[in-house]
């Protein structure tokens, strides 16, 4: 197995919603199909660790998400699909990587110093009152999981450009101390792929509980597209596209010419009853197909450990020769 030409991992925390398939999933499916390059994709379920204390909710994201994936159409015998608590390296070279981070470069992490700033203006004597050495050195594991596969392409959401830029860091380090083994990663922030809105406006996301889950039943999916907010506008009356959560989800799915006669519609005026019919009647076409093999998948299991441990064992076939290589350069290898 080669090396990633990209990689990307997928917390393990929650259901999957359309949000995280406008954004993540779609633009992967697609290059997983890709045979001119390696894509490796994997479950963090060791960075779930850090936010999530019930197993049972861990696991079930673990299945929820790799069914998703499988069901919406992941390549996964062409491309690397695995789970990171597979990988027995990766926590190895998260030490070994951990003894050469500075810790105050940890110390400038954003979700670290968002948790602090908050027990501040809560007026707490203890700044770190709450922040478990999980939270603080989350970016650590992180490189550890590009490093591991020497990535050259990391997709991910913008929050996540800052943790790019340790792995960076840390890889040059260890490339000056040590030996040059490691590809400084390129982050690849996609600004073509939509940012979803959710049902109250704001970004859908699970942190604010305003999502549409990809695989409830069909009834659910419409009840919950026609509770998305809109304004007060009688049915007759022309309404502006470009503010409205219904249309940007419309946009998101619907070819270019269709939202366009969508927008034409939008001025005309459309009533608010018949644009969310329509919107659901659209994903819930999109969605037919995979979500009754997702209910399939997520009765079997065991098939989907078998695909993953399949993914781990691709993925085994660059890490652990390389992982000799790292430990070869640090001076931790046979004695002879
Ligand atoms: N931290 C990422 C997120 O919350 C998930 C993640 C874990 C990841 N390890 C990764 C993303 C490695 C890219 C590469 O979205």
């Amino acid at each position: 197995m080669r090396n990633a030409d990209f990689l990307t991992g997928i917390t393990t925390s929650g259901t999957p919603h359309l949000g995280n398939y406008v954004g993540a999933i779609r633009p992967a499916v697609e290059s997983s199909k890709n045979k001119d390059l390696v894509s490796y994709y994997f479950l963090a379920d060791y960075h779930s660790l850090i936010k999530n204390y019930d197993p049972r909710l861990r696991k079930q994201s673990a299945l929820e998400i790799a069914a998703a994936w499988i069901a919406l159409g992941l390549d996964y015998e062409n491309c690397v699909f695995y789970r990171q608590s597979d990988i027995p390296e990766i926590p190895e070279l998260t030490w070994i990587l951990t003894s050469l981070t500075a810790k105050g470069l940890m110390n400038r992490a954003h979700a670290y110093k968002a948790f602090v700033a908050e027990n501040q203006e809560k007026g707490l004597k203890d700044p770190d009152k709450g922040i478990t050495m999980g939270l603080f050195s989350y970016p650590v594991l992180m490189a550890a999981d590009i490093l591991m596969f020497n990535a050259r392409k990391v997709p991910v959401g913008r929050d996540q450009v800052q943790h790019l830029e340790m792995t960076r860091d840390i890889a040059a380090r260890f490339n000056h101390i040590y030996k040059k083994l490691f590809i400084l990663p390129e982050v690849v922030v996609d600004e073509t792929s939509a940012v979803l809105s959710g049902l109250d406006g704001r970004k859908m996301s699970k942190s604010y509980n305003n999502y549409i889950p990809l695989f409830d039943t069909q009834k659910r999916l419409r009840k919950l597209i026609m509770k998305i907010k809109t304004n007060s506008l009688g049915p007759d009356e022309p309404k502006d596209p470009e503010t409205c959560t219904l249309f940007s989800i419309y946009k998101a799915f619907a070819s270019k010419p269709e939202s366009e006669q969508m927008a034409v519609r939008y001025r005309r005026g459309i009533a608010w009853g018949t644009v969310k019919q329509e919107l659901f009647e659209y994903i819930d076409e999109i969605l037919e197909e995979p979500r009754k093999k997702y209910e399939e998948l997520v009765k079997n299991p065991a098939d989907i450990d078998d695909i993953l441990k399949k993914g781990a064992t691709k993925a085994r076939e660059f890490s652990v020769p390389f992982l000799e290589k790292i430990r070869k350069s640090i001076g931790i290898h046979s004695l002879g």
